[in-house]
């Protein structure tokens, strides 16, 4: 394990399968990231998939049905090796198409959508698995460089105003509800850093108790014209 001051601030790169699962979180590092060179074409599998817009969650048994060739057929077997792997620690991610996001540019009083900085949350002990196979990659900045949107004072002045009531315990279960008290605003000179594609990441989410802060992270702005993107999410 280690980390060095050229990487992003507060992730530990593991080597390891088994490590990227076993490691605690402590000390304010909340990203473990076992980084690979990834082999296959995922492209073909995307030419394969036809997607729909949006996202599109991709069982085993249509990823084996699709007529690919032996390129297309590693891509394949790297996803669900992945699935599996992490499947046999009692995890559940799945593999997704995704082609755009639907209702993503809607307007709404803040943003709530997973372009927008945000940390994942959970009732329980939890994280977030994650790996791009094909096209852009989440990104993610280091908690010290971020401020909660809803903390922003103009921003607070319209939830208080929609909320309708005073700045108090009621305000924040308001918020919570309608998760905005999970989006963030990157500071100027903010250190960001992307996941990159085929390295699978661990990150740290928001939940009663965790002992670091949750990574904060977002997917990528869509781009019209962009093939569709191939994750692991769970
Ligand atoms: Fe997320």
């Amino acid at each position: 394990m280690h980390s060095t001051p050229t990487d992003p601030p507060y992730v530990r790169y593991v080597h390891s399968f088994e490590e990227l699962i076993s490691t605690p979180m402590c000390d304010e590092f909340n990203a473990l990231c076992l980084r690979r060179t990834i082999e296959g074409d995922f492209s073909e599998v995307i030419r394969h998939l036809k997607a729909e817009r949006g996202i599109t969650t991709l069982e085993r048994a249509r990823l084996l049905s699709l007529p690919v060739s032996a390129a297309g057929k590693v891509a394949i077997d790297f996803m669900l090796r992945d699935q599996e792997q992490l499947q046999s620690y009692g995890l559940d991610p799945e593999i997704d198409c995704v082609n755009g996001y639907i209702g993503h540019d809607q307007p709404s009083l803040m943003r709530t959508d997973v372009c927008s900085f945000h940390a994942d949350r959970a009732t329980d002990a939890a994280d977030t698995y994650l790996c791009t196979y094909s096209g852009a990659s989440s990104l993610g900045v280091c908690h010290h460089d971020v401020i909660p949107r809803a903390q922003i004072p103009a921003l607070r002045k319209v939830l208080l105003a929609d909320f309708g009531g005073e700045d108090d315990e009621n305000f924040l279960e308001y918020l919570s509800e309608n998760f905005y008290d999970l989006h963030y605003e990157a500071l100027p000179g903010a250190r960001t850093f992307c996941f990159g594609v085929g390295h699978l990441w661990r990150i740290a989410i928001d939940y009663p108790g965790n002992p670091v802060p949750p990574c904060i992270h977002r997917a990528p702005d869509p781009t019209v014209g962009d093939p569709p993107r191939l994750i692991l999410i769970g």
